[in-house]
């Protein structure tokens, strides 16, 4: 869906369509010239990661492979508690292999802290990490993203595999909630 559709539900555009997608080849520019024949396993958190891994995944000039996991990080509230619990494992052997997990948002950092200390005990040769969005304002652990789209605000966003109650995540762009949608 587009910005027009759901106009009225939207405080702000963070990033156009467009921007997204000027982001996602520039990371992919990136990443190419990083891993040089290494061809890396992509790693997509479900299910924010969707779009950022499928767009991304069709801008590399290179071959990868890919592979999913699911966590579970809010338990009962609505904030990050750092409790992971892994509701979908990766089919793939990580020993020897660099591993890229793709993300669409680092939040508080609580949930990619955990996944690269778990994904690093399984004997990969490189663990590293590529996010589209990062709200540094919200950190309350620093965790290291080797290739970052956008610092955004710490506003509540939606759009491009960001949700709100499972909406919005199909809308083309980054924009902040109004707060009448979830007030
Ligand atoms: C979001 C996002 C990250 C995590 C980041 O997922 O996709 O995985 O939160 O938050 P953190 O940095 O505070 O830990 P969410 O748990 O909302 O699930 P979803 O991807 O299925 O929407």
């Amino acid at each position: 869906m587009d910005v027009d559709d759901v106009r009225g539900d939207l405080a702000e555009v963070l990033l156009t369509e467009q921007q997204v997608r000027e982001g996602i080849v520039r990371l992919a520019r990136r990443i190419e010239a990083d891993y040089d024949g290494d061809r890396p396993l992509l790693v997509g958190v479900l299910k924010g990661a969707v779009m950022v891994m499928a767009d991304l995944a069709r801008e590399l000039r290179v071959h990868v492979d890919m592979d999913w996991m699911a966590v579970s990080s809010y338990g009962a509230g609505t904030r990050s508690s750092g409790v992971v619990r892994i509701l979908k494992d990766l089919d793939t052997d990580l020993t020897g292999r660099h591993v890229l997990i793709v993300e669409d948002i680092v939040d508080s950092g609580l949930t990619l802290s955990w996944l690269l200390a778990n994904l690093e005990s399984r004997g990969a040769a490189s663990v590293r990490v590529c996010a589209l969005l990062r709200k540094p304002d919200a950190a309350r652990i620093v965790v290291p993203v080797s290739y970052l789209g956008f610092d955004i605000p710490n506003e509540f966003v939606v759009g491009y595999g960001l949700d709100y109650a499972e909406r919005y995540r199909n809308l083309k762009a980054v924009a902040v909630l109004a707060p009448h949608v979830y007030q």
